[in-house]
């Protein structure tokens, strides 16, 4: 059974008690098997794991679902118990933010783009939480999902530019078997929306089978963007192709610095918005 742990204050105590190596899984709960996966690899590289599970606010629009994000504590420690955790911290907002907080980060141009362009202040509230976070759990690693690439290649810099004392690893996409990524965000599907989401990966899927036949970039963009923009009930937001680590679009670049790219898309399907990416090797 994991000890679930409410305020900072706790989180140092039952810190103190685990010896060797912590791993930390951030979550904003609405756990799903994504999640889960995150929690088997950090089992895999540390002796004990903490899960944070807290609906940040800063990462919210206005007018975005931070009222209507799905909470459910309860059945998420129970998901967390059939894998086995150490700590599961689940703050109040107002132990995280006793106070609208006076110092910000900055998450630099990487946030500017894609999510940051739809989303503008979204990413600096989410190197916000993790950046305390981090602070206050220390872990030794901190695992995230390969599924927010832009908010994983955000971290990966902010930790880098900071110097910040923690290993970051991530994890592949977790898929049902139809294809389509796991989100907490799919529990607003009806299921007409659930069928033309799963245009979303059979894009991105077309997209790398391009590539896989010699495609470059740009083709690889256009073969992925005609499938959705066709795409019953899909309102695309954007599809790109872009480096992994910088965000930089590799179809305005004259000479990529490598062969490795990141199929990015994010579109609405219904009052929803998915996103999704695949990565993509180039044979030019
Ligand atoms: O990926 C998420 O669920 C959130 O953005 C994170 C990293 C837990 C920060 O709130």
């Amino acid at each position: 059974m994991s000890e679930l742990i409410r305020n900072k204050a706790e989180l140092q105590d039952g810190l103190d008690k685990l010896s060797g190596r912590v791993a930390l899984v951030m979550t904003m709960g609405a756990l799903h098997d994504g999640h889960l996966s995150l929690v088997r690899a950090a089992k895999k590289v540390a002796d004990h794991v903490v899960v944070s599970i807290f609906v940040n606010p800063l990462q919210f629009g206005p007018n975005e679902d931070f009222d209507a994000y799905p909470r459910q504590l309860d059945k998420d420690i129970g998901l967390l118990d059939t894998v086995g955790v150490d700590l599961v911290f689940a703050p109040e907002e107002s132990d995280m933010y006793p106070r609208e907080p006076l110092v910000r980060i900055d998450p630099g141009p990487i946030a500017a783009v894609y999510e940051g362009a739809t989303r503008p202040t979204h990413f600096a509230g989410v190197l916000q939480v993790v950046h305390k976070v981090l602070n206050l759990a220390h872990p030794d690693v901190a695992i995230f999902g390969q599924k927010d690439a832009q908010q994983l290649a955000l971290i990966r810099t902010m930790v880098a530019d900071l110097n910040m004392p923690v290993e970051i690893q991530s994890v592949p996409i977790k898929r049902e078997e139809s294809g389509l990524a796991l989100s907490s965000r799919n529990a607003y599907l009806s299921e007409d929306e659930y069928i033309e989401a799963l245009a979303l990966n059979q894009a991105l899927v077309l997209g790398k089978d391009a590539a896989q036949h010699g495609a470059g970039p740009e083709q690889v963009r256009t073969v992925a963007t005609r499938y959705l923009d066709q795409a019953p009930g899909v309102k695309l937001d954007y599809l790109a192709v872009v480096d992994p680590e910088t965000f930089e679009d590799l179809v305005a670049q004259d000479a990529p610095r490598g062969d490795r790219g990141l199929i990015i898309t994010a579109a609405w399907v219904g009052p929803t918005r998915l996103i999704d990416n695949m990565e993509v090797t180039f044979h030019a």
